[in-house]
C-alpha cells in the first residue's frame, strides 16, 4: 500500500470515534483530508465541526459540513488530527502543515485526541522530524540562539506564514527525550507563539495505518 492509501485507511477508521450528534474537532493535513471526506458520509449524524485551519474549514464547508468557531464551543468530545511524529507515549511533533497553533487550541477543548497516522510516523524518540515553532518575527533570531544551546539548528520556513500571519522556524537536530519538559521550557521563551511539541496535549489513541490494517495504540 502507498503512504496515501495508509492515510486514507486511518482517515476512514477515525469515524468510529466520532460522537453521535456531537461536535468534532478537526485537524489539518493530508491524513485529515481523508478523514474530512469520510466524515461527509455521516454528516447528518454530527452537529458540525470545529476546525484548526482555513484549509480544513474550506474542505469541510465544501462537503456541506457546518463549521463552528472554536470560541463558541466549551468542550469537544473528540479531536481528530494527524502528526509528523508520535512516540510510544502518544507525544507528538506537529506543525508540518503550519497549523500548530490552532491545532493546539482546538485540541485543548477536546476530551480525547485521536491521532491518525501512517506507520512511518511512529518513532522511539521525537526529533528526527524538524520541530516547527510559530514565532513573532522580531524574536526569531533569539529563539534560534536558544535552540542552538540545545543542539538545534533553526531555519525560517521559506514563503510560509501561518493562518495567524506569523513565520515558522523549523528546528533540526533535537533529541526530544522528555517532550513534556521541553515543551514547558520552550513555552517560556519570549516570542514563541506555539511550539509543535504536543505532550501536554498528547494523543489518547493513535490509529496507525499499516499494510496489515489499522493498529490501535492506546496511551
Ligand atoms: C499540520 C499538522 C499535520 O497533522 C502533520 O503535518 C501531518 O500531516 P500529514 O497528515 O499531511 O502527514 O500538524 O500542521
Amino acid at each position: 500500500m502507498t503512504q496515501d492509501e495508509l492515510k486514507a485507511l486511518v482517515g476512514r477508521a477515525a469515524l468510529e470515534h466520532v460522537v453521535e450528534n456531537g461536535w468534532v474537532g478537526v485537524g489539518t493535513g493530508s491524513t485529515v483530508n481523508h478523514f474530512i471526506d469520510a466524515l461527509a458520509t455521516i454528516k447528518h449524524r454530527i452537529r458540525g465541526a470545529v476546525s484548526s485551519s482555513d484549509a480544513s474549514t474550506a474542505r469541510l464547508r465544501a462537503h456541506g459540513i457546518e463549521v463552528a468557531d472554536a470560541a463558541a464551543v466549551d468542550v469537544l468530545p473528540v479531536y481528530i488530527d494527524g502528526a509528523d511524529e508520535i512516540d510510544g507515549k502518544g507525544c507528538m511533533i506537529k506543525g508540518g502543515g503550519a497549523a500548530l497553533t490552532r491545532e493546539k487550541i482546538v485540541a485543548d477543548l477536546a476530551q480525547r485526541f485521536i491521532c491518525i497516522a501512517d506507520e512511518s510516523k511512529l518513532v522511539p524518540v521525537l526529533g528526527r522530524y524538524p520541530l516547527p515553532v510559530e514565532v513573532i518575527p522580531m524574536a526569531a533570531p533569539q529563539v534560534a540562539r536558544r535552540f542552538a544551546a540545545f543542539g538545534g539548528q533553526s531555519a525560517l520556513r521559506v514563503g510560509v506564514l501561518t493562518d495567524n500571519g506569523h513565520p515558522i522556524l523549523d528546528v533540526r537536530g533535537l533529541v526530544i527525550a522528555d517532550p513534556l519538559s521541553m515543551e514547558t521550557e520552550i513555552n517560556q521563551w519570549p516570542g514563541v507563539v506555539t511550539v509543535g511539541i504536543f505532550a501536554r496535549h498528547r494523543a489518547s489513541v493513535c490509529l496507525l495505518g499499516t499494510p496489515g490494517g489499522v493498529r490501535t495504540l492506546t496511551f
